[in-house]
């Protein structure tokens, strides 16, 4: 049952976050919203009971301190336009790994689109049993999927995955940063990452149980937080935005792309279907010269990156060979 009022909440929420800058009179959003005072001082009580950090003023009116506090669930729920993805949330202060945490939830029965979303991680995981190091102020997230495919069919769930979280980070940015997607789990911004994706099958042979699709994007911390060989490839929304970001509403904009683009690939069964043309512009491989290491335990391959085909592959064009279709490996742009 939800609670009496919970529309006039959500929009003061949004009010107090889009001015989080400074001080909201309760006269203020009593007008924009069309309800009493009274009304909003309740409704702001219960924010704060919900451990939201308002401050109040009665002079000066009220504020929110967004990352003042980790952030909290109630805030990303909170006017979530999704179905399924994101409605359960599972907000962690320091956990080993979010991707683990997730697969406990998953072999507990959570549902599609639960998320757990970590403050920290101690022993964050990359790809090729890389460690992927996730500071506070970056974002830390899990999201258990459970599309109804067959496992040889979910090898592109990461690239459509990254084009979410581009997506997502157009929207919150309006427009000011646009990641290219390096095949087949990177985000890159002016050539640095900024997201990495790893994502985990539990799957039999011809049956998918679920997916794990872990998502680490460098939001608010200083690139010296990084380890030394990493900071010169490494960037953050930070530090090209040249200002801290909002979390909240960047992981619910991730949320809500997520499941739009997720449900667009099942329903294509498993093929990129209208997003290959859009994942193809957005490549920051195609055209460039690349090698391929370990690509599905075969020899490195080197070439031109021509297509990411509707299966996810990356098509490179060998000398001598042809086309060669990629499934899986570890690109370096030459
Ligand atoms: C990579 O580029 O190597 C993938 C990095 C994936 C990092 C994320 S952070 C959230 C989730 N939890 C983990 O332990 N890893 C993923």
């Amino acid at each position: 049952m939800q609670e009496m009022g919970t529309d006039a909440r959500e929009r003061i929420l949004e009010m107090l976050y889009a001015y989080s800058d400074r001080e909201v009179s309760g006269e203020e959003i009593a007008k924009a919203i069309g309800i009493s005072r009274a009304a909003v001082w309740k409704h702001i009580e219960a924010l704060r009971a919900k451990g939201l950090d308002i401050r109040s003023s009665t002079k000066k009116g009220h504020r929110l301190f967004p990352d003042a506090d980790p952030f909290h669930a109630f805030l990303i729920t909170s006017g979530l336009r999704t179905k399924e993805m994101g409605k359960a949330i599972v907000l962690l202060g320091s956990v080993g790994s979010s991707n683990d945490e997730a697969r406990t939830l998953a072999n507990k029965g959570a549902a599609h689109g639960t998320t757990v979303v970590a403050e920290e991680q101690k022993v964050g995981k990359g790809r090729l049993g890389r460690a992927w190091v996730s500071p506070k102020g970056g974002v830390w997230m899990s999201t258990i999927l459970r599309p109804r495919l067959p496992p040889s069919k979910v090898s592109a769930i990461t690239l459509v995955t990254g084009l979410a979280v581009v997506r997502a980070i157009e929207r919150v940015t309006g427009g000011k940063v646009s990641p290219l997607i390096k095949w087949p789990n990177d985000l890159l911004i002016d050539g640095k990452k900024v997201c990495g994706i790893l994502t985990e099958l539990d799957a039999e042979m011809d049956r998918l149980n679920f997916i794990i699709v872990g998502i680490g994007l460098n939001a608010n911390f200083k690139t010296s937080r990084l380890p030394v060989e990493v900071q010169k490839k490494a960037t953050t929304l930070a530090k090209v935005m040249g200002m801290a970001v909002h979390r909240v509403p960047l992981i619910k904009a991730m949320l809500e792309e997520m499941e739009k683009a997720i449900d667009a690939f099942v329903a294509s069964g498993g093929e990129l279907g209208p997003m290959r043309e859009e994942m193809n512009k957005r490549s920051a491989l195609l055209g460039h010269r690349v090698r391929i290491s370990d690509p599905g335990g075969a020899e490195p391959i080197e070439g031109k990156a021509v297509d990411i085909r509707g299966d996810g592959a990356l098509v490179v064009d060998v000398a001598g060979k042809g086309k060669v279709p990629v499934i899986s490996g570890s690109v370096e742009m030459l």
